[in-house]
């Protein structure tokens, strides 16, 4: 049987948390046969120090055959001892009337110090994903504190932006989600984010050309895609959490163990593709094979995406330049 693999999940005890780790325990994330070693991190509260513990007796009486191991951490530095993945999902997002400076020195404070420790005590090929909030940003920092890692390896969560997309998609068309191909959301994992169909496909057939009313993808489409977080706030009073872990779920397997040429959208630090400068981490569409991505290049990109694009990426370098000072 294979050797266990160590994944490193923070915010451990939230909500997302809680979607989550049952899911990876159960081998949903790294496949069937692939053993986990939990390295749970929480705040050092005693409160969140109590309610992981909870959690984690919980998983115990799972007895799930795969997960191999588990430990409670409040400390970056032994939580990411040797990991293999980390999922970075505790961060402090925006409060009603917090001020944009506040949530960026707490934030910035946050992910140097998670950078850091990867860093220094991760595995060197260490796959992280950055799911808290703000998301794309938070994983910048992190990147740019873990000068020794490979920066590529840093990734923000634009899957659930993603499949919120596939799903209004199968919905208009009245078509099978499972089916829709070629599909990509550019940019900010916030409302500026452009969800772009001109390439999907559903059986071979083009998305773009069954809808066709940009009527409906400029102001009903992309607007409601962009508001859905939002939306489920609004419903639940609390913000999405099993959706969220679903889709983190499906990030690192799709990263993990490949996915067959199938377009999936990850947040990662830009080479310079589609003009997008480099470093900034951006929601671009992939396509992994071998615990590698790769960006499909040499997309056309109309006025109407140019314009889409520009604003998505305005926002992230403000953010980004609004760090400089950290990293
Ligand atoms: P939550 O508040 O239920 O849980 C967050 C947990 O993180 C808390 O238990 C807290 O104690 C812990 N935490 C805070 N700072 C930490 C630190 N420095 N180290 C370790 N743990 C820490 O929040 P929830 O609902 O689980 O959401 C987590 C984050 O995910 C939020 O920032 C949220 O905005 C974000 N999110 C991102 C999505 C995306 O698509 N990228 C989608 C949905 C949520």
């Amino acid at each position: 049987s294979k050797k266990p693999v160590r994944v490193a999940v923070t915010g451990a005890a939230g909500q997302i948390g809680y979607a989550l780790l049952f899911r990876i325990a159960s081998g949903e994330m790294l496949g069937k046969d692939q053993p986990v070693i939990l390295q749970l991190l929480e705040v050092p509260v005693e409160k969140a120090q109590q309610a992981l513990k909870g959690v984690m007796m919980e998983l115990e009486d799972c007895a799930f055959p795969l997960l191999a191991g588990m430990e409670a951490h409040s400390d970056p530095m032994t939580a990411f001892k040797d990991t293999d993945y980390a999922l970075l999902v505790g961060s402090r997002p925006r409060g009603p009337g917090m001020e944009r400076a506040e949530l960026l020195a707490i934030n910035g404070a946050i992910f140097t110090a998670q950078g850091q420790a990867l860093n220094a005590v991760a595995s060197r090929d260490v796959k992280v994903l950055v799911v808290g909030n703000p998301a794309n940003t938070n994983a910048y920092i992190a990147m740019k504190s873990a000068p020794d890692l490979k920066p590529g390896n840093f990734t923000a969560m634009l899957r659930l932006d993603h499949n919120r997309a596939a799903s209004q998609i199968a919905a208009k068309t009245g078509k099978a989600v499972a089916d829709i191909e070629q599909l990509c959301v550019w940019g900010n994992h916030s409302p500026t984010m452009y969800a772009d169909y001109r390439f999907a496909t559903i059986n071979g057939e083009s998305v773009k050309d069954m809808i066709n009313d940009q009527d409906w993808n400029a102001n009903v489409f992309l607007p409601t895609f962009g508001k859905r977080g939002a939306a489920i706030i609004e419903a639940r009073g609390l913000s999405s959490a099993a959706s969220a872990a679903n889709a983190a779920i499906d990030h690192m397997r799709d990263w993990a163990l490949g996915t067959n040429g199938k377009w999936v959208t990850m947040g990662i630090p830009s080479q310079g593709w589609y003009g997008i400068p480099k470093d900034v981490m951006f929601g671009f569409p992939v396509t992994c094979e071998n615990g590698e991505y790769k960006v499909v290049e040499g997309l056309e990109i109309d006025e109407f995406s140019q314009a889409c694009i520009a604003k998505t990426l305005k926002e992230l370098t403000d953010e980004q330049a609004g760090v400089a000072h950290l990293v």
